[in-house]
């Protein structure tokens, strides 16, 4: 356990998850806000929709942050999703790498390729968020990756050498504080527009979608105020989706 200047870092050698470990360790004390659980190696990591998230040991980050944020109300959760996105692709960026956007509703891509997913667990209180579990999955110095993992790419990849791991960390921190005070102030429409601005392949071209209904064109117009994915149809209509109730099909 280290203290920085913000909270306190837990760091274990291997875990099963960091979020199942955050969500443990605020059941036996009060836990701050932007505490951090972290480890070398998940024997389960978690991922969206019931998926796995493998990494190799010692090779990236792999993290959960604590957020308490109970003004949030429910309602305007995705707000957090987006600031924790925001967080990342900046981070990554800030290394030089170009090509980084946001994959509704938040992988982190270079491009064509995964280098990060976020896991946002969620406590809710009345109307409010009382507790946020972020957990982080940075694929940092990675080289080679299981053949069924979706598209992934790392930084080291992408830049041609090993990054000190510990400053990817550091800048997540910093980038996460900021975008996270912007949401407590209240500048949703600021990380909607910033968010708008790194989203993945909305580019006004017509893309192919799935749903229930089956295959159709449209391009990615954005997201609205409750974290749906809108799409605009080529006759100009827009349909908006939630979490799994939409495939991009290429
Ligand atoms: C996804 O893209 O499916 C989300 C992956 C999230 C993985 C991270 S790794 C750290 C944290 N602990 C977990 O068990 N999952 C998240």
């Amino acid at each position: 356990m280290s203290e920085s200047a913000e909270a306190t870092v837990y760091e274990y050698k291997e875990l099963s998850s960091t979020n199942s470990q955050m969500r443990h360790l605020m059941k036996s004390e009060p836990m701050e806000e932007l505490s951090v659980v972290m480890t070398h190696y998940q024997t389960a990591g978690r991922g969206q929709a019931g998926n796995g998230w493998e990494s190799e040991r010692g090779m990236n980050l792999l993290m959960s942050v604590l957020l308490h944020p109970c003004t949030i109300e429910v309602h305007k959760q995705f707000g957090v999703s987006q600031a924790v996105s925001l967080a990342v692709a900046e981070a990554v960026r800030s290394f030089g790498i170009n090509g980084v956007c946001v994959k509704w509703p938040n992988d982190i891509y270079i491009d064509d390729k995964k280098v990060a997913g976020i896991l946002i667990e969620h406590s809710i209180m009345g109307a409010t968020l009382a507790d946020s579990v972020v957990g982080i999955g940075l694929n940092v110095n990675q080289l080679r990756f299981v053949s069924n993992a979706p598209n992934p790419v790392s930084m080291a990849q992408q830049l041609g050498h090993p990054i000190d791991l510990f400053e990817v960390f550091e800048r997540v921190m910093t980038h996460l504080t900021q975008q996270y005070e912007r949401l407590l102030n209240g500048d949703e429409h600021g990380l909607t527009a910033d968010y708008h601005q790194l989203m993945w392949r909305a580019d006004s071209q017509l893309h192919r979608f799935k749903d229930d209904a089956g295959e159709f064109d449209a391009s990615i117009a954005g997201v609205d105020d409750i974290g749906r994915l809108v799409l605009m149809l080529p006759g100009g209509d827009h349909r908006a989706y939630g979490f799994k109730e939409v495939a991009y099909m290429g």
